[in-house]
C-alpha cells in the first residue's frame, strides 16, 4: 500500500477566504487539496469549475490539486480543469459516453486519472481500465454535500476495490471521500483506502480559530492511520 494522504475537501472551506484557507490546510500537513466540481444536473448541487482552480494556482498553490468531477459530460470540463492546473482528474463513469476515451483525455495531457463509485455502483467497470487508471475514487455517501454520514458498507467494498488493486500490482490509490472523521479513518484504512478525503471534519474543526488551525485534527487523522499501518 502506497504512502497515506489526507485531502481536504476545499467544499467546505470558508470560499470568501479560500486561498488562505488551502495554505492553511497544506502548512498542518495535508498533501492534496481536494477540490468538487458540481453541476446541479449530475448532482443537485452547485459549486466551483475551472476558474478557481486556476485562482488557487495564482495564488501560488502548488501542491496537488485532485479534482473530483461531479458533472455530466464530462469531456469539455476535463480539458478546462487541465489547462486550469488541474493535477489529477477522477469523474464518475455513468457521467461519461465514452469512459475509455475521457480517459485518455486525461492522460494525453499527462495528468493523474480515476474513477468513481457512488455508493450503488458496482466496481465492474473497473475490469476493463485498470492499467489505465491511477485512482479508484470510492463515494461513501452520495455525492452533492459535504457533512453526511459515512454509509458502514463502504468497508466492505473499500476492501474489494483494495484486493483488485493488488491483483493489478500496479500503483494505483484507493480513495474514499465522504463521512470520513477522526474517529472512523483508522477503520478506512484498515478496510484498504490510502488516500483520505475530509470536508466538514478538517474545515469544521473545533479549534479553526487557533493559529496553525488545522494542525490537530490532521495530525488526529495521520495517528488514527499509523496504528493501521
Ligand atoms: C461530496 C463530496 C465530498 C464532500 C466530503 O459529494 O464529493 O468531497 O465534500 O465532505 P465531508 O467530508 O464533509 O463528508
Ligand atoms: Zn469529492
Amino acid at each position: 500500500m502506497q504512502a497515506p494522504i489526507i485531502a481536504p475537501s476545499i467544499l467546505s472551506a470558508n470560499f470568501a477566504r479560500l486561498g488562505d484557507e488551502v495554505s492553511d490546510v497544506l502548512a498542518s500537513g495535508a498533501q492534496w487539496v481536494h477540490f468538487d466540481v458540481m453541476d446541479n444536473h449530475y448532482v443537485p448541487n452547485l459549486t466551483i469549475g475551472p476558474l478557481v482552480c486556476d485562482a488557487l494556482r495564482s495564488h501560488g498553490i502548488t501542491a496537488p490539486i485532485d479534482v473530483h468531477l461531479m458533472v455530466s459530460p464530462v469531456d469539455q470540463l476535463i480539458t478546462d480543469f487541465i489547462n486550469a492546473g488541474a493535477s489529477s482528474i477522477t469523474f464518475h463513469p455513468e457521467a461519461s459516453q465514452h469512459i475509455d476515451r475521457s480517459l485518455q483525455l486525461i492522460r494525453d495531457a499527462g495528468l493523474q486519472c480515476g474513477l468513481v463509485f457512488n455508493p450503488a455502483t458496482p466496481l465492474h467497470v473497473l475490469e476493463h481500465v485498470m492499467d489505465k487508471i491511477d485512482i479508484v475514487l470510492l463515494m461513501s455517501v452520495n455525492p452533492g454535500f459535504g457533512g453526511q454520514a459515512f454509509i458502514p458498507g463502504t468497508l466492505e467494498k473499500l476492501r474489494d476495490a483494495r484486493k483488485r488493486i493488488d491483483l493489478s500490482g500496479r500503483p494505483i490509490r484507493l480513495e474514499v471521500d465522504g463521512g470520513v472523521k477522526v474517529d472512523n479513518i483508522a477503520d478506512i484504512a484498515a478496510a484498504g483506502a490510502d488516500t483520505f478525503v475530509a470536508g466538514s471534519a478538517i474545515f469544521g474543526a473545533a479549534n479553526a480559530n487557533d493559529a496553525n488551525k488545522y494542525d490537530s485534527v490532521i495530525k488526529q487523522m495521520n495517528q488514527a492511520i499509523a496504528k493501521v499501518s
